[in-house]
């Protein structure tokens, strides 16, 4: 499924790599726990200004699979920031109408991190103004992988495996593809996120470290998607006809 295709409007899918949460705190002089909360106060703020813009589908880059590999006190930390966003965030989500989903293993993930995320999920389950995701456990790689275990042991024929067959079994089947890619902190690369959803994606890359990236860069972000041209294969002549 393609998303929006005229870049002059808002975004109708945008996806975030928050990134640069460390680096925010080192620079302080604080700890990196630290910059995990800063970072949690940004993404709340994010969100509920992206509902205002009437962005329809907003992805955040939670916890990768490959984060896992981070000391056992910052992920616990990560985790605990987390079950605290559900049970402080709840009143707000449901006041603003948007429905919480998990894109990623939630099997993999501590029982109290999933009771806290399965109760905001099931609470929020009627919202339909803005869906927001939270990329937790999550990998690009597994996602396509899982698809594929899905559809074969579905026994489908090799002709009846479409893109949209194949879109049905990801974690955001019924969703838009994201049309803009955000990543903070001057990193360059994908990490493993949103592989096959990425395909027609608008990239925009900021220095800004996540704790930092306040409504201006959110701004700057949207004005520089709105100024670029989305081709889709096409010639530049032939989509401004
Ligand atoms: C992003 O910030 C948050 C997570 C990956 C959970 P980082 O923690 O990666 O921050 P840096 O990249 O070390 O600065
Ligand atoms: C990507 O950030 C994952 C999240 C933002 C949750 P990382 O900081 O983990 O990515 P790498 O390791 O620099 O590629
Ligand atoms: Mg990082």
């Amino acid at each position: 499924m393609t998303g929006t295709t005229d870049a002059s409007s808002v975004p109708g899918h945008i996806a975030i790599i928050m990134d640069g949460n460390g680096r925010w705190a080192q620079r302080r002089g604080l700890s990196r726990s630290e910059g995990h909360r800063a970072g949690t106060r940004t993404a709340k703020a994010v969100v509920t200004r992206c509902r205002e813009l009437g962005v329809r589908h907003l992805t955040l880059y939670t916890f990768s699979r490959e984060n896992w590999s981070r000391p056992k006190d910052e992920v616990g930390l990560i985790f605990d920031l987390l079950v605290e966003y559900m049970k402080g965030e709840l009143g707000n989500l449901l006041e603003q109408d948007i429905r919480l989903k998990v894109l990623g293993e939630m099997d993999g993930l501590p029982f109290v991190v999933r009771q806290s995320l399965s109760h905001v999920m099931s609470k929020t389950a009627h919202c339909r103004a803005m869906t927001l995701n939270l990329a937790l456990n999550y990998s690009g790689r597994e996602e396509i992988l899982r698809a594929c275990r899905a559809l074969a042991a579905k026994g489908l024929a090799p002709e009846a495996i479409t893109e949209d067959a194949f879109a049905a079994e990801l974690y955001t089947a019924g969703q838009p593809d994201p049309d803009l890619i955000i990543r903070t902190s001057g990193e360059l690369r994908l990490s493993n996120y949103l592989l096959f959803q990425a395909a027609y994606a608008e990239f925009y890359f900021t220095e800004t470290l996540w704790p930092d990236f306040d409504e201006a860069e959110l701004e700057r972000a949207l004005a520089h998607y709105q100024s670029r041209q989305r081709r889709f294969g096409k010639t530049g002549e032939q989509v401004a006809d």
